[in-house]
């Protein structure tokens, strides 16, 4: 069963293309690399997507029709919305709305019409596996990777892991009025960002089970411009590679 790997930036899986086995190759399709090959003893396949939710819907129903996946797992960083969660959480979607999706009044706010729905889920398996996968990470594994000194300069203080509801929309997040506004209009949204939801929405017309994994990169205020940039450059590898691995190290082959 082959798994499709997506990301919306390739600092977010640089390290997991180093590590396909060798015999991986590479197809060009629509302006995106698909690079087909085996991944820690699993058939994968792993794209980047690049930003936003056309981008990401495209490469999702590539994955699907070209290159046969099963499942389709999502990786990269996101904005924090929700009260006390901390840049260095990671945030496991059980499910995913469009932030920015409305044809009200013709139909009711965040439905996609014609649909009937606003909300996609991902599927329990892959998520509790990647909840685990990340818990274990960050309590064996980040500390020797992230050091103390650059966990301190980015406000890490404890890391852990959360599930529920992402946000995304074609919109980089950076005011405190912007996410007041969203805590207003999605109160259970955990975190903001910009391909999670389009995925969701594919696969849920394929019946593909997916999941959606997120680093919070920074809390969308009027420092998510600062804050993104220094994570992604220096952390968020770390965390999508030790993850990964160690949640295709979980899964059967
Ligand atoms: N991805 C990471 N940070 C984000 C933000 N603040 N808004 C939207 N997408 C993001």
């Amino acid at each position: 069963m082959t798994l499709g790997i997506v990301a919306a930036l390739h600092e977010e899986i640089a390290d997991l293309l180093a590590e396909m086995a060798p015999g991986a190759h590479v197809e060009h399709v629509g302006m995106r690399d698909y690079h087909v090959g085996r991944l820690h003893g699993h058939d994968c396949v792993i794209v980047l997507a690049r930003i936003g939710k056309v981008a990401a819907a495209a490469t999702t129903a590539a994955l699907i029709h070209r290159f046969d996946v099963r499942e389709i797992v999502f990786t990269g960083v996101a904005g924090g919305l929700a009260h006390g969660l901390h840049v260095g959480d990671v945030v496991i979607a059980d499910t995913l709305t469009q932030h920015d999706m409305d044809a009200s009044p013709l139909f009711p706010r965040y439905e996609v019409p014609l649909l009937g729905r606003a909300s996609f889920d991902t599927e329990r398996i892959l998520r509790d596996a990647l909840a685990q996968a990340a818990r274990d990470w960050l309590a064996e594994e980040m500390p020797a990777r992230i050091d103390a000194a650059l966990r301190s300069e980015l406000r890490m203080a404890a890391p852990c892991v959360h599930i529920g509801q992402i946000a995304s929309g074609d919109r980089f997040i950076s005011s405190a009025n912007e996410v007041t506004r969203l805590r207003g209009s999605l109160p259970q949204a955990l975190a903001v960002e910009m391909e999670g939801a389009a995925v969701a929405q594919v696969c849920h017309e394929y019946g593909i089970p997916f999941a959606v994994m997120r680093t919070l990169s920074d809390a969308a205020d009027d420092m998510a411009h600062v804050d993104f940039p220094r994570f992604l450059r220096d952390v968020a590898s770390h965390y999508s590679h030790g993850i990964l691995r160690r949640f295709l190290a979980s899964r059967r082959v």
